[in-house]
């Protein structure tokens, strides 16, 4: 099995979702594909309703850690049951660099998205400097050492690399490979781990042929639908 999934970040209104929701599920049928869309929270409760009996999953790029309670502008992983997400995003390179989420904070969402079986998909990766001054290896090692007992069957980790996330810039081939490898060393179950930063319909082919990608996180490219079908069709 591998993994196309589409990060909308902050866009798409819910008219957008319901429309792109439509096209694409009348545009591929996948057969060794899950595909899954993380919208923004104000589309996300018509997922449940508009992926309905589809090979389509769906989850939220984000969730706090507490159940309910005093806690402004946050949303609750049982208010994220409750409507059914297939998976919760945590650690993405922008919650960490934007809203300053450190390796406690994301190790408790993790732990909170499973005291409710909600299936977790870790993100990773490294900033330009960080790889400049060859220290790929050990950030990823810090940024894992709090959850590499606790992520289990079930949850995906990806790896996205800072320095290539919406710049059109990618790694190579070799760097890839090589980071991938390094996260599912350190990984203590045998979990999928993905691919993400400016995928796109020109690069799918080459990156779903790279050993040790099961799959990838798209951002900006998932936002067109006939290109995140093209995506989707080179990794099935
Ligand atoms: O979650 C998705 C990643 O941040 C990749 O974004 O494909 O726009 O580079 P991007």
């Amino acid at each position: 099995m591998r993994y196309v999934f589409g990060n909308w970040k902050m866009n798409g209104t819910l008219a957008f979702a319901e429309e792109y929701v439509n096209k694409l599920l009348g545009e591929v049928r996948p057969a060794s594909v899950q595909v899954a869309l993380f919208p923004p929270f104000t589309a996300l409760s018509s997922f449940q309703y508009l992926v309905k009996d589809s090979f389509l999953k769906f989850g939220a790029q984000n969730m706090y850690y507490e159940d309910s309670g005093a806690f402004t502008g946050e949303v609750s992983p049982v208010m994220l049951k409750e409507i059914g997400v297939d998976y919760v995003l945590i650690g993405h390179s922008e919650r960490r660099h934007i809203f300053l989420e450190n390796d406690e904070m994301l190790m408790k969402k993790v732990e909170a998205a499973h005291r409710h079986d909600i299936p977790v998909v870790f993100c990773v990766g490294e900033t330009l400097e960080e790889r400049r001054t060859g220290a790929t290896k050990d950030v990823l090692k810090r940024q894992l050492i709090l959850v590499q007992d606790i992520l289990s069957r079930g949850d995906i980790v990806a790896y996205e690399p800072v320095w290539a996330i919406g710049t059109g810039v990618t790694p190579t081939m070799d760097e890839i490979r090589e980071s991938i490898s390094w996260v599912k060393e350190l990984l203590k179950a045998d979990l999928p781990v993905l691919y993400g930063g400016s995928v796109n319909k020109g690069n799918a082919v080459d990156i779903s042929e790279v050993s040790g990608v099961d799959g990838v996180l798209v951002g900006g490219a998932s936002l067109k639908v006939e290109e995140f079908a093209i995506i989707i069709k080179a990794f099935d």
